[in-house]
């Protein structure tokens, strides 16, 4: 981390087929923590998310809706996944559509430059589709269906049978890169996190590379191929391209010299796309390849993958609704290893709201600001000389903010979050065992009374400021309640420990309000 450097980071654009799940939202706001904590720390941070609204699967969606495909994304983009990014409050700085004209032309810009390059050639292909994946199949990714596809071979994610192909078009010679790629992998070991992907991935290009068709003819909703307009791009093809159109490639080169390259957060089920043929590509333009490609796992329903496709999505709002955006970011974050899969439950995020938020961070909160208020009128007292058990809360400020960081440095937000919670245990533990109004009782101990309220204060500023990429509405409450300077948004997480506010606190409403209704 350093000023003013640039931190570019993508979530995948998601097909327009159905409204957002929370499968979803975990991507969103797993990149926008990533965003907002590099903003905090004096860097240019750069969010982009946006849809994926070409190729077969949205045609289909549109046609059996009895609507046309732009109209049909276009509704979907207004009325759901742009509602997404408020449901649980991405601050993301662009939002790209694939049938942006910004993106339709420099798509086609690089496909022409590839063929003109070389890359590109005419080819015929023969092989099972799965218009769920938007992707050719392997043997090995299909499974035999039941029920009512008993008999037939179904893709492994998406369960819906596949079907034969067989397709003359261009082709991207993606199979030249594999040596490339290898070296890329080894060179720089952290290009695909985490291990596991990594391992995955080193194993596909080591088992050998197809080329990959990139052109369709069979229907007409994509991105016209430059050279020959009765095909159009494969949709896989164009979106991967939108990380580098919504950065200025072909447009705006001073932008996308300060932006490019991107760490691209995905979920594993597209690590593939991201890991290999992107960068393949990327290489055959003679374009830097991404600074980092993350595949998390999935939420898992019944130990399945949560899909749009089998109807077993939560909708986002189910959850914000009752626990607000905040309890929804904090839980995903914190209960699922980054990386690994989880799976949801109420009863696991009920619990943690009321023993982690309620009682652990929000009541800390409101009991520290009351007790400011009550002994000290509500102006931040200064301290005196400081004993041994507020050195500690010292200490362990600055240590938690160091670890934080190093945590989010790899991309392990699970840890980071879990690091910062050693602070709001420690502070509860502080007051237990200094009971401020014990010392209230005593004038003679009034100036160790204002040493700990004083030490609290600047612990709750600390956690403010450490929590405000997670927690965004909370901290700035908690922010605002402590008379911090500026927004709390703007503070520098790297320098969290420092105290800058006061002179006065306000009062407090609770931060995460107990929740009567049963829920699920
Ligand atoms: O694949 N758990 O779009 P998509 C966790 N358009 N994350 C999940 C999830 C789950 N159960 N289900 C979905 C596409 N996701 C392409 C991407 S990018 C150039 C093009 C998240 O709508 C996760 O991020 O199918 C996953 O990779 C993505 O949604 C797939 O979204
Ligand atoms: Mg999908």
């Amino acid at each position: 981390m350093s000023d003013g450097s640039s931190f570019y980071v993508t979530t995948p654009i998601f097909y327009v087929n159905d409204v957002p799940h929370i499968g979803h939202a975990y991507t969103e706001v797993a990149a926008d923590v990533l965003a907002r904590w590099h903003r905090q720390s004096g860097e240019h941070a750069w969010l982009l998310t946006g849809t994926d609204e070409h190729g077969q699967k949205i045609l289909r969606t549109a046609i059996a809706n009895g609507t046309t495909p732009k109209e049909w994304a276009d509704r979907l983009v207004e009325t759901a996944w742009k509602p997404l990014l408020e449901t649980v409050n991405i601050a993301n700085d662009d939002f790209i559509r694939t049938t942006d004209p910004r993106h339709e032309v420099n798509a086609a810009k690089f496909l022409q430059h590839l063929h003109d390059s070389g890359h590109i050639y005419t080819g015929e292909y023969e092989g099972y589709y799965c218009v769920g994946c938007e992707e050719y199949k392997q043997q090995g990714d299909l499974v035999d269906g039941t029920g009512e596809f008993e008999g037939q071979l179904v893709c492994a994610i998406h369960s819906k049978p596949v079907e034969l192909l067989h397709e003359k078009n261009y082709f991207f010679r993606t199979s030249a890169f594999a040596e490339q790629l290898l070296a890329l992998y080894e060179s720089n070991p952290d290009f695909v996190q985490p291990e596991s992907a990594r391992n995955e991935v080193v194993s596909w290009v080591k088992n050998g590379l197809a080329d990959l068709s990139i052109s369709r003819s069979s229907f007409d909703w994509g991105i016209k191929v430059p050279w020959d307009e009765s095909h159009v791009v494969y949709v896989w093809f164009d979106a991967l391209l939108n990380y580098i159109t919504a950065a200025g490639y072909g447009h705006d080169d001073e932008k996308f010299a300060r932006l490019w390259p991107a760490t691209h957060i995905v979920g594993k089920d597209i690590l593939r796309f991201h890991a290999v043929i992107w960068p393949a590509m990327l290489m055959a333009a003679g374009i830097d390849v991404p600074k980092q490609v993350f595949g998390h796992g999935w939420l898992l329903v019944g130990g399945e993958k949560m899909s749009k496709s089998k109807l077993t999505g939560i909708a986002p709002s189910q959850i914000t609704d009752t626990f607000g955006s905040d309890a929804f970011r904090y839980y995903f974050m914190r209960a699922i290893s980054f990386g690994q899969d989880g799976s949801f439950s109420w009863e696991d995020l009920s619990a943690r709201y009321q023993s982690e938020l309620a009682n652990g961070f929000g009541n800390l909160a409101s009991r520290v600001i009351a007790m400011v208020v009550r002994y000290c009128d509500g102006v931040i007292p200064s301290p005196g000389s400081f004993e041994a058990a507020d050195e500690a809360i010292a200490a362990t400020s600055k240590r938690v903010t160091d670890a934080a960081g190093e945590s989010i440095d790899r991309l392990a937000i699970h840890e980071a979050i879990a690091t910062v919670w050693e602070l709001v245990d420690e502070l509860n533990g502080y007051i237990t065992s200094q009971e401020p109004w014990g010392l209230a009782k005593d004038p003679a101990r009034r100036l160790r009374l204002e040493t700990v309220l004083f030490t609290a204060v600047r612990g709750l500023g600390t956690l403010a400021v450490l929590l405000s990429p997670v927690v965004p509405e909370a901290a700035a409450k908690l922010w605002t309640a402590l008379d911090g300077t500026g927004l709390v948004g703007d503070a520098r997480i790297d320098r969290a420990w420092e105290w800058t506010g006061g002179p006065k606190v306000a009062p407090l409403e609770a931060l995460f309000p107990r929740i009567e209704a049963t829920v699920g």
